[in-house]
């Protein structure tokens, strides 16, 4: 055992050695690539500092997190901001309609220059301490009372970049900015959602909200859909039952397919879906935080972004085809979409929080997984991938 305290194993995390308790925790990750064990995470995994560190790092600094749907960013000069594991991100859709991705954090004395999660349109950023001002793309456009300072250069400031991708209507972020892109990753689902018609559809409401569990409780959950008939009795058990046989398809090392039968197919008339399609729920997720519900003529996403150790954010939102928007009564179609999107997110959130609570005891254990869940071992199979994964900071990759 490690016999540092908290603070500096959180920066031996930092500094590229892991402590023996990640070390242990890596050791339990990697066995699920080697022997695919069917058992659930140490509860360690759920509460350590270090561990956490490391994911923010290796996991979130380096993989592709969806952040909005593009209709959130359809005019020119708007943008989203929002915290991924404590790094503030800002996207922007400038006045020629590309989109940016960069740090928020005034180059000046590192003042964000919108609040998490803000969301709007402007022009041009200016920051609220000292009135740097920052075009859409990152690049400084005027800093006050700068000029008597020879060694400051504004041509040399730009807030750093993000790389940004949008896949079928979905943005996406990735920290390292030199990222592969993420649309390869994501060629056979393209063609399993082909009939969806993604790229025609418009999100009808949205919501984002704060869950109080570690991000893993929550995307672990994503992944199987066994625990529909604790959580969700009165809803989802109704259309697609938790005890229903679930195909699960690995398509590339960090994205994934669910097959869930419905109990009744469901009606199309805006899209052209086919038999199967009508018959079976379509879950996808991307590692490390999407997933994405095609059901009939409804698509639901969402992203469970970690905050901090024990608090992940949830947004979402639930699309639907553009056409069958024409003449209906928009609000009250938005009304019952977010009311029902609402109950489920309610039923996961209440469960999840109080899972929450309970991985910090001391008589919490590592537990039995069901043939039911093999989505859950794919997904920690991804987390030890992601944690893993050689580089040159950091000693014992794979
Ligand atoms: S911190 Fe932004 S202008 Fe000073
Ligand atoms: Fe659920």
């Amino acid at each position: 055992m490690s016999t540092g305290t908290s603070t500096d194993r959180t920066a031996d995390a930092r500094a590229g050695s892991p402590s023996a308790e990640v070390a242990e925790l890596l050791d339990v990750l990697r066995g699920y690539l080697d022997l695919a064990p069917q058992l659930s995470l140490p509860p360690r995994a759920f509460t350590s500092p270090e561990l956490y560190e490391l994911e923010r790092t290796r996991v979130f600094g380096r993989s592709w997190v969806l952040v909005a749907h593009r209709d959130e960013l359809a005019e020119p000069n708007s943008y989203v901001s929002v915290d991924i594991a404590g790094e503030q991100i800002l996207v922007t859709r400038d006045a020629d309609g590309a989109l940016h991705g960069m740090s928020p954090i005034c180059r000046h004395r590192m003042m964000p220059l919108v609040e998490p999660g803000a969301t709007g349109r402007a022009d041009s950023f200016t920051c609220p301490y000292h009135l740097w001002r920052y075009g859409l793309d990152g690049r400084l456009i005027g800093a006050t009372h700068m000029r008597r300072n020879p060694d400051f250069d504004p041509k040399d400031c730009r807030l750093p970049a993000f790389a940004v991708e949008e896949w079928h209507g979905f943005v996406y972020v990735n920290l390292d900015a030199a990222a592969a892109p993420l649309a390869p990753e994501l060629k056979r689902i393209s063609g399993d959602l082909t009939n969806y018609r993604l790229d025609e559809m418009a999100q009808l409401g949205s919501w984002s909200e704060e869950w109080a569990c570690n991000w893993k409780v929550a995307v672990e959950n994503a992944h199987e859909n066994y625990h529909v008939m604790g959580f969700h009795p009165e809803t989802l058990q109704q259309s697609t039952p938790g005890g229903s046989d679930t195909d699960v398809r690995v398509d590339s090392p960090w994205a994934l397919r669910l097959l869930v039968p419905f109990t009744e197919p469901q009606e199309a008339y805006a899209l052209p879906l086919t038999d199967t399609e009508k018959a079976h729920l379509y879950g996808i997720f991307v590692f490390p935080a999407a997933s994405l519900a095609a059901a009939g003529e409804m698509v639901i996403w969402l992203s469970l972004i970690p905050q901090t150790i024990d608090r992940t954010l949830v947004r979402g939102g639930i699309l639907v085809p553009r056409a069958a928007l024409e003449g209906a009564d928009l609000d009250e179609m938005r009304r019952q979409a977010e009311t029902y999107a609402g109950m489920i997110n309610s039923e996961d959130r209440n469960g999840l929080e109080a899972v929450q609570r309970a991985v910090g005891s001391r008589f919490a254990a590592r537990g039995h997984l069901s043939p039911k869940e093999p989505g859950v071992v794919a997904f920690y199979q991804n987390l030890a991938r992601a944690l893993l994964r050689a580089d040159d900071d950091w000693p014992g990759g794979l």
